[in-house]
């Protein structure tokens, strides 16, 4: 090699990592991120997140303060840890950040074109929204099907009761979580396609059940094709496959039932009123939005409504159930409480549930402590934006950490206890207004599942609402979707 050519390869070796050192470092001055634990290189803060990474990243707060900053691999992340600076997030920046981050597994079969809960935010999502809110998650429609949810709950105590006495209990519990799963599965079976997804006669309906089991697990378990990008194609996991094969399986079957409800229509079939029918009677302008939805957007929404709907609601359950046990003088009351309203050896019945304030404040305080998707589902950036005065790359993730933000000491006295009565007389609820506690999201992508979580409320009532907490702030959300 001559001197010149030698002489080319070493400022070639010396110079581009010295510029890229330069400019990268100018670019990191540039950008005023918020403070964030430092970061191993390649890594970033991958295993300093535990466990059980909400409560890991709500502790940052006392070192950072209530907005930090992190990276997961390669994914750049930003966390919401109080009620004053989620006000500002949902008031501000809820456009800004109101797509959502779409892990790997969700592009099997064209998933996330189809879905509701990661679509981009656009014309296609509106289209769904707006069924949601306006055909299927109403008052009206939520009241017509209450005979269905008390047959659920009736299956479910008659399961109960024959597993009771199928065995011995003393020492063996019997683990009723399993069976308000599988009744939450038959309540949504039945808003969506009319039908139990769960009874021992259909060999169908529970090859449904399964592959929907194993897509929520999938979809949960942390994916390295997520935390480092350039490495998706390798699958390295398999995660992709396996959800690809669970995901087939249970759009085919979905896609049996609405190929028989469409013939059922075609024969003049009575019709059913379920979400099935509102998706095959939606008619669009065809202009800036479909004039129909195509079977397999159909397929997809029935599988999302199950995935959206039941972990979240059984799990709900569970814990204000485990609350009770845990707090007997709460239990006590409760029980006080619906054994005055309703009568002893009475049924429960929703109209009731109006009138029992003491068991709502328990379900209240049991989502503060413990909200199912503690992160709520995690939004992203579309593109660079301010907040509170730092600068939030584009792409970036938030996890809005609802965790963190119920057991804020700055909204809430002794956080950690479970004290229903705080609920008692105050108009603090999880409608997505009163910032301090989140369960169910705010703003634009709050869950559409929201009235049949609560007792069947509508959107014209949830915009006269008011909260009456420390901050007293709310927002008409459904004027801006
Ligand atoms: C206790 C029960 C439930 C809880 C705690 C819950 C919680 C949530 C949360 C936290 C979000 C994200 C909100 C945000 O990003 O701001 C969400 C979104 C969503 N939920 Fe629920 N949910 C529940 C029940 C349901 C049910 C029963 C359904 C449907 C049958 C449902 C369907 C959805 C859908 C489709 C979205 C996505 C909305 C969008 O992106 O526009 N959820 N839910």
């Amino acid at each position: 090699m001559d001197w010149e050519w030698n002489y080319v390869v070493w400022s070639t070796i010396i110079i581009v990592p010295t510029v890229i050192i330069v400019f990268s470092k100018r670019s990191s001055c540039s950008y005023k991120l918020p403070p964030g634990p430092p970061g191993l290189p390649i890594f970033g803060n991958m295993f300093d997140l535990g466990t059980l990474p909400y409560e890991t990243i709500a502790g940052f707060k006392h070192k950072y303060g209530p907005v930090v900053w992190f990276k997961i691999g390669s994914v750049k992340t930003m966390s919401i840890l109080s009620a004053k600076i989620a006000v500002e997030f949902f008031k501000n920046l809820d456009f800004a950040f109101a797509e959502r981050k779409i892990i790997e597994t969700m592009l099997v079969h064209d998933y996330h074109l189809g879905s509701l809960a990661i679509a981009p935010y656009g014309t296609y999502w509106r289209v769904l929204r707006r069924l949601c809110t306006v055909e299927m998650f109403v008052h009206k429609r939520i009241n017509e099907t209450v005979h269905i949810r008390r047959k659920c709950v009736d299956d479910m105590l008659h399961w109960i009761e024959k597993e009771v006495n199928s065995m011995d209990i003393k020492g063996n519990g019997i683990e009723v979580t399993r069976f308000v799963f599988l009744s939450t599965f038959n309540m949504l079976g039945n808003l969506m396609l009319s039908r139990d997804l769960v009874h021992p006669g259909s060999k169908k309906a529970f090859e449904f059940f399964n592959a929907m089991m194993r897509i929520m697990e999938w979809s949960v378990n942390p994916n390295i094709s997520d935390i480092f990008p350039s490495l998706r194609k390798f699958d390295l996991q398999g995660l992709k496959k396996k959800m690809h094969r669970e995901m087939g399986k249970a759009l085919e079957i979905a896609s049996t039932y609405v190929k028989e409800r469409m013939k059922e229509r075609e024969d003049g079939g009575e019709k059913k009123k379920d979400f099935l029918d509102v998706l095959l009677e939606f008619e669009g302008s065809g202009k800036d939005e479909p004039a129909k939805l195509s079977e397999h957007q159909i397929n997809i929404f029935i599988l999302e409504m199950f995935l959206a709907g039941s972990e979240t609601t059984s799990s709900s359950i569970e814990w204000t159930l485990t609350e009770l046990l845990r707090h007997p003088e709460a239990m006590a009351r409760v029980k006080a409480e619906i054994s005055e309203i309703v009568g002893q050896n009475m049924k429960l019945e929703e109209s009731d549930i109006d009138n029992l304030p003491y068991m709502q404040a328990v379900v209240k305080e049991a989502l503060r402590l413990h909200p199912p998707l503690p992160f709520l589902v995690p939004r992203r950036a579309m593109h660079d934006t301010k907040f509170m005065g730092y600068d939030i790359p584009e792409d970036t993730q938030v996890f809005v950490n609802v965790w963190a933000i119920g057991r804020d000491p700055e909204y809430w006295d002794d956080p950690l206890d479970f004290k229903p009565e705080r609920f008692l007389n105050s108009k603090t609820d999880f409608k997505g207004q009163c910032f301090e506690i989140l369960p169910f999201g705010a703003g634009r992508r709050m869950c559409v599942g929201f009235p049949l979580g609560e007792d069947g409320n509508d959107s014209e009532e949830i915009q006269s609402f008011d909260c009456s907490t420390k901050k007293n702030i709310w927002l008409n959300w459904n004027a801006v979707t």
